[in-house]
């Protein structure tokens, strides 16, 4: 008999194993594939590490900005793909490591719920059968992949964020259907080595939900950088090698490239889980689908001693979100009180510069009826940035209360904005006024200090 059983090794999973066991309990967590889930094996830390030689090279390439002259500098592409899969390797250790350290028992197995009795909950992994007390379900989410006629005959030339991190060699012409988070890290990463790329988006703007003046800069960049945005368009078949869209005038267009990559958003992996074996209730949409598990905000679901967290749930698909919702799940476990908060979770997007944001966007304030007022600088304002970021475009966006100034969110261009991001979302957390953040002593000279020039920026 296991204290928890967790199904899924995740950011959500692993870190409440690490969690529970840290806390005394005896833990079991399945993972069928590889530990740290789609973040660490085809999500967060690839994409990263790839982007990051990316930016090397484009450093190496732009170097005379700076008074640095390197001559012809050229980069391997295979060199990035190994880099990239030593880097999941070594993490994959550390949470192997980690898991060892807290005792928790990790099988390597697909898992099952099988049924629920006074005793306990049973799961069945391989050919074996464990008794747990409670159950948090963290099986996350797969790429969305809708069914655009003729996307099954192009076979491989269709990729999602999975089978795209495991090319081994650079596309020459990409087209990225969906402007979003991955659609934007890859046309980033691709656009900057020289692929020619081109971003379909049905919405009139990249980056659906960020900040609206910051999605329009970005786009801006990347546009003189080359990348072909074709907004306001939506996907409706694919032939071969080229993807058809509808432009915003309903005429039918066509732009093709050696790989399609398929960005629409994602699902929640539920199916085949067994959920119903304990009559665990689903979230629907408009339409009546189940689109993740239901839970409170203590991560619980309608059955006691059941609880989810993560993608599997079918909002905030973030890795930092599903961390801290299986913390939420294990702290309830143990009868500690501690509850979800959404009002300050992050999003970050790791293009060159990034984008940063937390808390309520300008629209969203409006569309809430929330009297507020909107604060914003260049990041030139930044003596740091003025020196790190040769002819860099940035802007810091502060959304304050219009009556007490409490800072409801913040919007960054430029970098390194994701590393300045968490500052706010204490902010918001602790309800900070602006006020309150002016007689903080921040670090000189660093990018962050923009926060504070913003505050004293309000008239
Ligand atoms: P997304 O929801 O961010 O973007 C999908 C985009 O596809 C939307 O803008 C949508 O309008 C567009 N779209 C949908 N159907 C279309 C069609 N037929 N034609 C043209 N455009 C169409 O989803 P994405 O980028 O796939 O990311 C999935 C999840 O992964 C998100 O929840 C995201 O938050 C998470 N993620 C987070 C990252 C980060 O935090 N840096 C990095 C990568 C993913």
């Amino acid at each position: 008999m296991f204290d928890v059983a967790i199904i899924g090794g995740g950011p959500g999973g692993y870190v409440a194993a690490e969690r529970a066991g840290a806390a005394g309990l005896s833990v079991v967590l399945f993972e069928r594939k590889s530990l740290g889930g789609v973040c660490l094996n085809e999500g967060c830390i690839p994409t990263k590490t790839l982007l990051y030689g990316a930016k090397v090279y484009n450093y190496a390439v732009n170097g005379d900005h700076y008074g640095v002259y390197a001559q012809n500098p050229s980069f391997n592409y295979g060199e990035f793909v190994k880099r990239k899969d030593k880097v999941v390797k070594k993490l994959v250790g550390g949470i192997k490591a980690a898991m060892k350290g807290y005792k928790v028992q990790v099988v390597s197995e697909s898992a099952t719920i099988k049924g629920r009795s006074a005793e306990g909950i049973e799961i069945v992994a391989g050919s074996e059968s464990y008794l747990c007390r409670n159950l948090l379900v963290c099986t996350g989410s797969e790429a969305a992949v809708p069914p655009f006629p003729g996307l099954k005959e192009a076979g491989e030339v269709i990729v999602t964020n999975r089978e795209i991190l495991a090319l081994q060699e650079q596309p020459k012409e990409l087209v990225v259907i969906g402007g979003g988070v991955i659609g934007m890290e890859f046309a980033a990463f691709y656009s900057t080595l020289g692929t020619k790329v081109t971003v379909v988006e049905m919405l009139p703007k990249i980056l659906g939900p960020m900040d609206d003046e910051i999605s329009s800069m970005l786009q801006g960049i990347y546009a003189k950088r080359g990348v072909n945005f074709c907004l306001k368009c939506k996907v409706t078949g694919i032939e071969g090698n080229t993807v058809v869209y509808e432009d915003p005038e309903g005429k039918q267009c066509r732009v093709s490239g050696d790989k399609i990559l398929v960005s629409v958003g994602r699902r929640a992996n539920f199916a085949g889980l067994g959920l119903e074996n304990i009559g665990v209730e689903m979230a629907t949409n408009p339409a009546g689908r189940p689109v993740g598990i239901k839970v409170d905000e203590h991560m619980r679901t309608n059955i006691p001693n059941v609880y989810a967290a993560g993608d599997v749930t079918g909002f905030s698909m973030l890795a930092h979100t599903a961390s801290r919702e299986g913390e939420v799940a294990i702290n309830n476990i143990l009868g500690k009180a501690d509850r979800m908060r959404y009002n300050a979770i992050p999003g970050v997007v790791y293009t060159n510069p990034e984008v940063a944001g937390v808390g309520l966007t300008e629209s969203e304030a409006k569309a809430k009826g929330i009297d507020f007022k909107v604060v914003k600088l260049p990041m030139a304002y930044s003596g740091r940035f003025v020196a790190e970021n040769e002819g860099g475009e940035g802007i810091c966006k502060l959304i304050v209360g219009a009556k007490y100034h409490e800072v409801l969110g913040a919007h960054m261009l430029g970098n390194p904005c994701s590393e300045i991001i968490q500052s706010m979302c204490i902010a918001i957390e602790q309800e900070m006024t602006l006020e309150q953040i002016k007689e903080v002593v921040f670090p000189h000279p660093t990018v962050g200090e923009i926060i504070k020039e913003t505050a004293f920026a309000l008239k």
